[in-house]
């Protein structure tokens, strides 16, 4: 099941989100990607309650259709791990905290961008409950490192290298690098000293970094306007987009459309500008509401511009 971000509670009584389990443990998986471990390892953990975050909206998607059958007392989100992790679990709240195949970010430059740095294992030690663990697989040497050292910087965790959960051996990622000849590290990081301290260095919930908005950029017929708008349906193999209305800015030259974007699993409103710039139009979904961006909603945004095209526009750029 699908739990839009903005539906959780800051913090979230787990009990609420699992009424059919209000007592049993929780467990988060980090960038979960196409859901293949959880579909695996949750018959290991009967009893436990799984809380799944991903970034991408693709692998929301692809995901809780593999939860559908194989897990569907999942609940998976679109968020940023480290402000889901601050903001949504209680203190003491969870057990366990998955991470497979983390994107390692190797270049010099770009190593603020990872996961596993001694942020997360500060905010992590806030919200496991003691003796809970953080089980890290990666077939990324240096990264597993990385972040062991960081880890045992912050003094909280007992560290144990051992053989990965078989699970975490079958997901997409791991069958990639088997394939290319690259073996994998596990790690379980047992939390000794809880915490309750707040680092610094924290990304606020407005920081979350945003999709790229899918867009296009049109050129409109000579005094173009829409006098009125009928409904329109538009579908691709795996999503129904029902342009509802058209309106037009009071303030500036622009339409807002409002399209319904229905997708195995998931629903969504969403808005899609036209806006006048100085040569050309923009047309692109709005953040407005938290948009998850998924082939649905791109399909929405390419069913503005193929209106816009038949009503004589001219289409110099897709970017979907
Ligand atoms: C290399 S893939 C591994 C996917 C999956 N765990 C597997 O083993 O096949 C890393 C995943 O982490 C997700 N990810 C990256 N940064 C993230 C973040 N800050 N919060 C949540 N997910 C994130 C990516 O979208 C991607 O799906």
């Amino acid at each position: 099941m699908i739990v839009r971000f903005s539906e959780l509670h800051f913090p979230q009584d787990p009990a609420t989100l699992y009424p059919h389990n209000p007592a049993g443990e929780w467990h988060l998986e980090i960038g979960f990607g196409d859901g293949r471990f959880w579909a695996a390892h949750h018959t290991l953990e009967p009893q436990a309650n799984y809380l799944g975050v991903e970034i991408s909206g693709v692998s929301l998607l692809k995901a809780e259709r593999r939860a559908r059958t194989s897990a569907p007392q999942a609940v998976l989100t679109k968020a940023d791990a480290l402000s889901l992790l601050r903001a949504v679990p209680p203190e003491g709240s969870l057990s366990r905290i998955y991470i497979n195949f983390p994107d390692p970010w190797p270049k010099a430059g770009h190593l603020e961008h990872r996961l596993m740095r001694r942020v997360f294992f500060e905010t992590a030690a806030g919200r496991l409950r003691a003796g809970g663990e953080i089980w890290i697989t990666t077939d990324h040497e240096e990264y597993f490192e990385f972040a062991l050292e960081e880890a045992r910087a912050t003094g909280r965790y007992a560290i144990t290298e051992t053989e990965p959960p078989q699970a975490a051996l079958q997901t997409k990622y791991a069958l990639k690098w088997r394939d290319l000849g690259l073996g994998a590290r596990h790690a379980r990081l047992r939390l000794e000293l809880p915490g309750t301290v707040l680092h610094p260095d924290f990304r606020s919930l407005s920081q979350i970094p945003e999709d790229h908005m899918p867009h296009s950029v049109v050129q409109l017929p000579p005094a173009f306007e829409i006098s009125s708008f009928e409904k329109r349906v538009a579908r691709s193999a795996s999503a129904t987009v029902v342009l509802l209305e058209a309106f037009r800015s009071a303030s500036r030259p622009a339409w807002t459309f409002l399209a319904h974007v229905e997708e195995e699993g998931l629903t969504q409103e969403v808005l899609i500008n036209a806006t006048e710039r100085e040569q050309d139009v923009l047309v692109r979904l709005d953040r407005f509401g938290g948009p998850i961006v998924t082939p649905g909603v791109k399909r929405a945004v390419a069913a503005v511009t193929d209106y816009l095209e038949e009503r004589g526009s001219r289409v110099l750029m897709r970017a979907y």
